[in-house]
């Protein structure tokens, strides 16, 4: 999931960039260009908790959080359900 809020400060950022996966099969390396303007947050959307806190000041949601994965999903048709049906759910 990728989340954005506006600033209100007067800073030179319009906007800041917050990720959240839970690296089940995403890898930090694919961000090591981004980092200095992204905040990651590792977490579940699964995680009410964590889901309402990061949610909070956020005006625009990507979500792209996901059990992607076929072959894993007949693997762990659970965590598919939790993650693609219910993790949706929470994030819209
Ligand atoms: N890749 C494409 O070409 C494409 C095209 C159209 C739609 N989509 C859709 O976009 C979404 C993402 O696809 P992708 O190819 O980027 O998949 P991906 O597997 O590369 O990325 C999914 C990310 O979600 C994270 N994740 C998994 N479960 C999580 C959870 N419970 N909480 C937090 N993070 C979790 C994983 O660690 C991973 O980084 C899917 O819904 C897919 O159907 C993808």
């Amino acid at each position: 999931m990728v989340a954005i809020w506006w600033t209100a400060s007067f800073g030179n950022r319009l906007c800041e960039v917050i990720v959240l996966d839970n690296l089940r099969c995403g890898n930090m390396a694919n961000l090591s260009r981004s980092w200095d303007r992204i905040q990651f947050v590792e977490g579940d959307i699964r995680d009410e908790d964590l889901l309402r806190e990061v949610m909070e000041r956020v005006v625009v949601v990507y979500h792209l959080a996901a059990q992607s994965n076929v072959m894993e999903a007949e693997r762990d048709p659970e965590y598919c359900c939790t993650t693609n049906v219910d993790g949706t759910l929470r994030v819209s």
